[in-house]
């Protein structure tokens, strides 16, 4: 069997944002039960439902941890059912919670050469001292089983592939950056284990032929939520970017997500990693009901798939 479990579904900044007072978030503050809070977007993935492996650490991972018994210490003074910790990006909202992952319980980090430099480069990662947290090159376009820092096998293998994307926004240095590139700095994942799998693809600036053949018949896709209109954010006064320049997809329009996913054949597609200013955040909006009446899924926090 393979557990997948939305520790959180929001993208960078989360749902409410920090700084943001638009309407949607002042629901999500307010307790609005059709404005449910989402925190930063990550997935735990479990065979035995004992060792829990980690798609990217999201900045609000201590509250993730705490809001799911399972990821509760479970043996001894000091243990972690967080076995591992799979990167597929460098931005802050997928490797800031690897922070919270300090002091010196023992998981395995696998990432990218791209994103390993990230870390490399900086410091304060070695808060992660390698004598408990042993970094692991991942390999893309080749199925690699996913150990603990031990290396004692989880049961579940990995296969990581580019998707365009772009590098991280902490990175930017000139103004006509490649925001579809795909040279390493985004990932997608396939996870397998027991004969069931899926993909994991947030953070993607268009779907290739080559990424569409890839998950074209797959029985699960987690893909990139975060706006549902290209311009929404400068629409709704929120920033002055467009999705495209994010480096994301847009769900809405003839070249958005939706359209190019509907004709693959996929079993169940869920929406994560979904930007504060997306209408689908809330489930009694009209862009909500669109999604779902195309017959895509929206994800939410504490969300939890059987395979
Ligand atoms: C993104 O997904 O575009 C990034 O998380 C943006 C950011 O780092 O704020
Ligand atoms: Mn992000």
């Amino acid at each position: 069997m393979l557990v997948v479990k939305v520790l959180g579904a929001a993208a960078g900044g989360g749902f409410p944002q920090w700084n943001a007072n638009s309407a949607a978030c002042r629901r999500a503050r307010s307790g609005d039960p059709a404005a449910p809070v989402a925190t930063q977007a990550s997935i735990a993935v479990s065979v035995d439902e004992r060792h829990w492996y980690l798609t990217n650490a999201s900045p609000d991972l201590r509250q993730q941890i705490e809001a799911d018994r399972a990821l509760h210490p479970a043996e001894g003074l000091r243990s972690s059912p967080i076995a591992g910790v799979i990167l597929t990006n460098g931005d802050v909202d997928a490797i800031a919670g690897l922070l919270h992952l300090r002091e010196g319980t023992a998981f395995s980090l696998y990432a990218n050469t791209a994103v390993m430099s990230i870390l490399d480069a900086n410091p304060i990662f070695n808060v992660l001292a390698p004598e408990f947290v042993p970094r692991r090159l991942l390999r893309e376009d080749e199925w690699q089983p996913v150990r603990d820092a031990g290396g004692g096998e989880s049961g579940l293998s990995v296969k990581s592939f580019r998707v365009p994307g772009k590098v991280p926004l902490y990175l930017e240095e000139a103004d006509d950056i490649a925001t579809a590139a795909e040279d390493g700095n985004t990932l997608g994942l396939e996870f397998r284990a027991d004969g069931c799998g899926f993909f994991y693809v947030a953070n993607c600036a268009a779907i290739t032929a080559a990424l569409a053949e890839r998950i074209t018949g797959c029985d699960l896709l987690f893909f990139d939520g975060t706006l549902f209109s290209d311009d929404e954010m400068i629409r709704q006064n929120a920033g002055s970017k467009t999705g495209r320049r994010m480096g994301h997809m847009s769900l809405s329009g003839e070249c958005g997500s939706m359209a190019q996913l509907a004709p693959l054949d996929i079993k169940r597609t869920i929406f994560i990693h979904i930007n504060n200013t997306n209408p689908i955040l809330l489930s009694d909006s009209p862009k909500r009901r669109e999604v779902e009446e195309a017959g895509f899924e929206v994800a939410y926090d504490g969300m939890e798939i059987r395979l």
